[in-house]
This record gives C-alpha cells, sequence and structure tokens, in this order.
C-alpha cells in the first residue's frame, strides 16, 4: 500500500452562475473524503477548489442581478464557501479565477504560448453555445440545438486566437495508451478515446472584447480576453506554485493525484487540458477520474440551469453533516449515474447507519456498561469465531484502502458495513445474554471486546467520511482522536502484514452508551416531508344557481311606478328617499341606494319597476315600503324603467 508523501486532489471550479447543488457538494465531498484520508495518514495534502469566475455564463448571471462582475462573483462565492463549511470540507485553498496570482500565470502562460508559437491568430465561423461556453461546428448540432444542453446556439463569425490543440493528436493517445488507468472510470477513458478517432481541432482561446469583455486580457492583443476554459482550467497549476520559466518547487504536487470532474466536463480535462500541459511541457495528472451526475427522479440532470436542485443544507440539518456525506459516496459506484430521492436518503440512512452500525455500537456499548462494569474487557478466551473475524477485518481494511486509493468509495464502504453487519451476526451467534446468565465471564469478556474492536476499526476508518460520528464512537469506545487516527496508520501496517488483530482499543478503558450514534427515523423528518407540497384544494365546482319554481316567482309583485320626488336621505349619503306613484290612492315612500348614480332631479318623473309586497323596513330611521328594480351588481348603473301608467302590474 503506496501512502504518497505529498497528496494533490482537485475538483472542478464551479461557475459562479447560480447558487451550488448537490451535484457541486458531491464531487466536494469525494475530494475532501481523499483529502482527509490521506492527511490521516500524514501525507502532506493540498485539496484545492474554488470557483470559475470569467466568461459569457457568469456575465450574463450579473448582469440579470443588476451588478458588476466581480461584484457579483464577490457576492456568490459567499455562499460556494458557507455549502462546503456547511459539509464540513477542509480545502487548503479555494482559488478564484479572479485572484491575482491566477491572472498573472493565465498571462505568463499565454504569452509563453504565444512566443514558442504554439498560438496563432484566424478567423472562424462556428456555432457558439453560451450555455456551455463553447463553439460547435454545424454538424454537431442536434436539431440545431446545443448537443451538450439542448439550449440555443449562435453562428458567429470572428477572428480569434487559436492553440495548435491538433499538434498534440497523436502524443495524446500515445500517453492514453501507455496509462490506460489515467482517465477513470474506463468508460469514459473509451469515450475520450472515441472523441480522438476523429481529426482534433484547434482550440479557440480568445474572445473579442467587443462580444464579451469579462475575462483575463490577452497579454499581446488588448482587444481580446481569454476563452473561459484556457483560464479556468489553468487554476490546477496556479494552486501548485507553478510560475512559467521558474524554478519553483511546484512538482511537490504536480501531477496531481487526483483530478475530479462530473462526466459533463470529460473533454475539456482529456482534451483541452492534457494538450495545453503537453505545450507547457508539463506531466499529466496521474488520475483524471469522471464521476457520473445526480439526476432527479425523472431521470433529469440535476443542474442550475434546470433548477431542480436538492437543497444540501436542509439534508444536513435533517440527518446531520455525516449521514449526508455518507449516502453520496455509499449510494452510487463512484463514475455512475444515480437517481435522487428523500425516500432513498431515509432508507440508507435507517439501514445502515441507525440498524447497522448505530445498533452495533448501541449492543457493544450497553452491554459492556451492564455486564462489565463499563470498561473495555480483555480478550480472555479466544476461539474460532474471533479468528474469522480477524480475517474479515484483514480483508475489509484492504479493501477499504483499496477503494479509497483507486477512487472506489461505493466499495470502500461496502467492505465497512459487511464487517459492521458481520458484527451483529456474531453477536446474535455468540449470545453474549447466555454467557452472562451462565456466567461465562472469559467468553463474555471475549465476545464484547470484539464487538467494541469492530465498532472502533469502523470509527477509524470512516473517519475522513463522517468526521464527527466517528469522533464521538471513538470516544464512546473510550479512545481518543490521536489514538484513532495513529489507529489508521497500524490497521493499514497490520492488513498488509497480513492480519488485523482487532486489538486497538484499551484494556480498561472506560466506555460510555449515551444518546444512539444515528437515531432511527421512523418517517422522513418534518422539514423535508413539508417539502412535498400538498396536493393543491380541487377548485370547487361553482354552485349551480339555484332554479326557483314559476310560483315562487309570481310571490313577488311587480307594478309599474313613477317617481313623484326625490330628496336625500337626511342620514346616509348613498340613499335618496323618493315618493313613488304605484297606482295606489297615496304614493310610497321608498329609500333607495341610487344616489352614487342619480341626482334627486334626474329621477324625479322616471317610470320605475318597483316591489310592492316586500315588507316595509327602516332604512336609517326612515320606513321604506317597497323597492326599485335597478341595474348594475354592485354600483347602481340604471333604474328598470316601463312605459306603462303607475300600477300596472308587471310579470
Ligand atoms: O463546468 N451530478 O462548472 P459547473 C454530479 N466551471 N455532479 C455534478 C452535477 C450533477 N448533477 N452537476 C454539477 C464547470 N456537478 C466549469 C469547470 S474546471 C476547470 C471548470 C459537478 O459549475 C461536477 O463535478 O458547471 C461537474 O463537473 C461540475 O459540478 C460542473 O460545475
Ligand atoms: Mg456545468
Amino acid at each position: 500500500m503506496r501512502i504518497p508523501k505529498n497528496y494533490y486532489v482537485t475538483t472542478p471550479i464551479y461557475y459562479v452562475n447560480g447558487r451550488p447543488h448537490i451535484g457541486h457538494a458531491y464531487t466536494t465531498i469525494a475530494a475532501d473524503t481523499l483529502a482527509a484520508y490521506h492527511r490521516l495518514l500524514g501525507s502532506n495534502v493540498l485539496f484545492l477548489t474554488g470557483t470559475d469566475e470569467h466568461g459569457q455564463k457568469v456575465y450574463e448571471a450579473a448582469k440579470a442581478r443588476n451588478m458588476e462582475p466581480k461584484a457579483h462573483c464577490d457576492d456568490m462565492v459567499v455562499g460556494w464557501k458557507a455549502m462546503m463549511d456547511k459539509l464540513g470540507v477542509r480545502y487548503d485553498r479555494f482559488i478564484r479565477t479572479t485572484d491575482d496570482d491566477h491572472q498573472t500565470l493565465v498571462r505568463n502562460v499565454l504569452t509563453a504560448l504565444h512566443d514558442a508559437g504554439e498560438i496563432y491568430k484566424d478567423s472562424y465561423t462556428g456555432w457558439y453555445s453560451t450555455s456551455v461556453e463553447r463553439f460547435w461546428t454545424e454538424k454537431d448540432l442536434v436539431d440545431g440545438k446545443c448537443p451538450e444542453s439542448g439550449q440555443a446556439v449562435q453562428e458567429i463569425t470572428e477572428t480569434n486566437y487559436f492553440f495548435k490543440m491538433s499538434k498534440y493528436q497523436a502524443q495524446l493517445l500515445q500517453l492514453i495508451e501507455d496509462r490506460p488507468d489515467m482517465i477513470r472510470p474506463a468508460s469514459r477513458r473509451n469515450e475520450v478515446l472515441g472523441f480522438l478517432r476523429k481529426p482534433l481541432g484547434d482550440l479557440c482561446i480568445s474572445r473579442p472584447k467587443s462580444r464579451m469583455s469579462w475575462g483575463i486580457e490577452l497579454p499581446f492583443d488588448e482587444d481580446y480576453v481569454t476563452y473561459v476554459w484556457f483560464d479556468a482550467l489553468l487554476n490546477y497549476l496556479t494552486g501548485t506554485g507553478y510560475r512559467v520559466g521558474e524554478e519553483t518547487d511546484y512538482t511537490q504536487w504536480w501531477p496531481a493525484d487526483v483530478q475530479l470532474i462530473g462526466k459533463d466536463i470529460l473533454t475539456t480535462h482529456a482534451v483541452y487540458w492534457t494538450t495545453m500541459l503537453m505545450a507547457l511541457g508539463v506531466e499529466a495528472p496521474e488520475i483524471l477520474f469522471a464521476h457520473g451526475w445526480w439526476v432527479s427522479t425523472d431521470g433529469q440532470k440535476m443542474s442550475k440551469s434546470l433548477g431542480n436542485t436538492i437543497d444540501v443544507d436542509l439534508l444536513c440539518e435533517a440527518f446531520g453533516v455525516d449521514a449526508t456525506r455518507y449516502f453520496f459516496l455509499r449510494e452510487i459506484a463512484f463514475g455512475a449515474d444515480g437517481g435522487f430521492s428523500y425516500d432513498l436518503f431515509l432508507s440508507r440512512y435507517n439501514n445502515d447507519l441507525a440498524n447497522d452500525l448505530g445498533n452495533l455500537a448501541h449492543r457493544g456499548l450497553s452491554m459492556t456498561s451492564k455486564w462489565l462494569n463499563g470498561q473495555v474487557p480483555e480478550d480472555a478466551a479466544p476461539g474460532e469465531a474471533e479468528a474469522s473475524l480477524r480475517e474479515l477485518a484483514t480483508q475489509t481494511v484492504s479493501a477499504f484502502h483499496d477503494g479509497l486509493a483507486t477512487v472506489r468509495f461505493q466499495s470502500g464502504l461496502e467492505a465497512v458495513m459487511q464487517l459492521v453487519s458481520a458484527g451483529n451476526k456474531y453477536i446474535d451467534t455468540q449470545e453474549p445474554w447466555a454467557l452472562n446468565r451462565d456466567g461465562h465471564t472469559d467468553r463474555l469478556r471475549t465476545v464484547k471486546r470484539h464487538v467494541l474492536e469492530i465498532c472502533y476499526l469502523a470509527a477509524t476508518l470512516l473517519r475522513p467520511i463522517m468526521p464527527s460520528k466517528s469522533q464521538e464512537l471513538t470516544e464512546k469506545l473510550g479512545a481518543t482522536e490521536a489514538e484513532s487516527v495513529r489507529y489508521l496508520t497500524a490497521l493499514l501496517e497490520q492488513a498488509q502484514d497480513g492480519e488485523v488483530a482487532l486489538n486497538g482499543l484499551t484494556v480498561g478503558a472506560a466506555v460510555t452508551l449515551g444518546d444512539p450514534l444515528f437515531p432511527r427515523f421512523r418517517e422522513m423528518p418534518e422539514a423535508i416531508a413539508a417539502l412535498a407540497e400538498p396536493e393543491p384544494e380541487p377548485e370547487p365546482e361553482p354552485e349551480p344557481e339555484p332554479m326557483i319554481e314559476f310560483d315562487d316567482f309570481m310571490k313577488v309583485k311587480l307594478r309599474a311606478g313613477k317617481v313623484l320626488s326625490a330628496e336625500p336621505h337626511p342620514k346616509a349619503d348613498r340613499l335618496l328617499v323618493l315618493q313613488v306613484d304605484v297606482g295606489e290612492a297615496k304614493p310610497r315612500t321608498i329609500v333607495a341606494g341610487i344616489r352614487s348614480a342619480f341626482t334627486p332631479e334626474e329621477v324625479v318623473g322616471r317610470k320605475v319597476a318597483v316591489v310592492t309586497n316586500l315588507k316595509p323596513a327602516k332604512l336609517r330611521g326612515v320606513m321604506s315600503e317597497g323597492m326599485l328594480l335597478a341595474a348594475g351588481e354592485k354600483e347602481v348603473v340604471d333604474l328598470v324603467s316601463v312605459d306603462a301608467e303607475p300600477g300596472e302590474v308587471i310579470r
């Protein structure tokens, strides 16, 4: 097992055109796990991550917020760092492409390659996709759209600068032949080889400022800025202290041990980046690992542009940071795509963490507390069962190390969880409760010791993935962080020598039961359950207007009337007090709410329709003996007129 003296791991630098989502969290957690693991093993680690801040995409995002690009980036970076903090990510440098040292390096690289004849000027016509920041040829397009994002493209003819990428095609093919493990997984390597079967073109590395000026100015032509990818890829060298034409000790870090990327940016790394390095006379990275995509349950890649994102904060708050980190690395093989759902998360949590690991810890600690005075017992009477546990533990440690050294987190974690399950089965078959009841104290001690040792081994191996839970468990087992860290190296040495001894704990150390390590969730945590929006209540069908019988209508007595006089109501602004002749001996007094539409003069003399059998009612102190029919729902629009003598029946 090779433990590198210096270990350099990178993530892509993320575009600050939106907020981070689980896709970004994923790569970053993976890189952090590799960094943490190697730190624990004593390597000097450089873990570089950061943000890609130039180019059209970010420029557009800033414009949409009415902000200067740099101010927009400064603002966005806060959210990216917060995401990483939340996930317990410990990068050594958070690089931004607007950092001075990076901009200087980009300019120096451009100058050097230009001077060396690696960069030339030419005019070019192509289809530009803003969504992925690159040109496509006509035949690349799918239905006239960008083949990668499906977004619209624009045809652009420009004079630009080009990097002579094509001249490195043979050399690149040779490199991939010679180093079959460089591009991983193998399926991605094949994809690159397929891509290289077609002739490789040169790479346009400039953008006229007239079109888009947010970028690093070309040192040899002030009318242009650097293409965002040419700028961004160089961040990996900036991080090492590489300087063009200067002696620096960047080779302590470079070539990078692992460069993690998503499969969306395979070509830019496997082809652009490696050929840029060739032109500079710098080695290619050791491992370029392109992992898969997290997709939503409907199969869409989670992305800022799609907006179908899962809230990382919410996962951390509901299930804890450690469980979140565990889920992403355990759920799918690094390299494959995975469909995310909260239900999947919940069952992974309950099965692996609550039922397997949490339960093993609980059983080990509680029985030790009850029957063995709460102290780590000695391995008093070892037998066959323990020998096979040691054998399995040896395989586990090797498989775990192998998994992390080859960036296969899932298989490493599966190995640990297999040992944990074996620990639970061991309890079931050894029946420590029977050993206790029957006074087989030596066997009881051995069994409990082995259960606690499996917990300790798991806590020690899982530390890079679940730092706080591992520490919590370590303490419960009566060990310290420093002991557990030393134990990691010891475990690897033991595995290499052929047998893990399962004797890492100190006899007599006090164990504590405490709260469950991973409390079981019987149902989805509240905050997440609330996300599943309740089915919207169907709009109630409008009640059909109730029908009335003919007789009902005939109950209303309507007669033609004539307004004889009208006066404002003494107490109400909206009312007029009318005297209306309805063909009776005496005119009726009718109070009508029509003053907003009519002056008294306007209604005097009008022939109207009157309800004559309405029960008299006092309106603001004046008795009203009927009602006029009027048009208008809220405000009166007009009175219903009837050209008939007062008293004529209306029906
Ligand atoms: O491409 N599943 O930045 P970016 C898994 N700035 N991983 C995902 C993901 C998903 N659904 N979505 C994003 C860029 N990622 C360039 C990189 S490097 C010199 C420049 C992760 O913000 C994955 O690592 O689009 C992917 O490669 C990266 O985020 C792309 O981030
Ligand atoms: Mg992207």
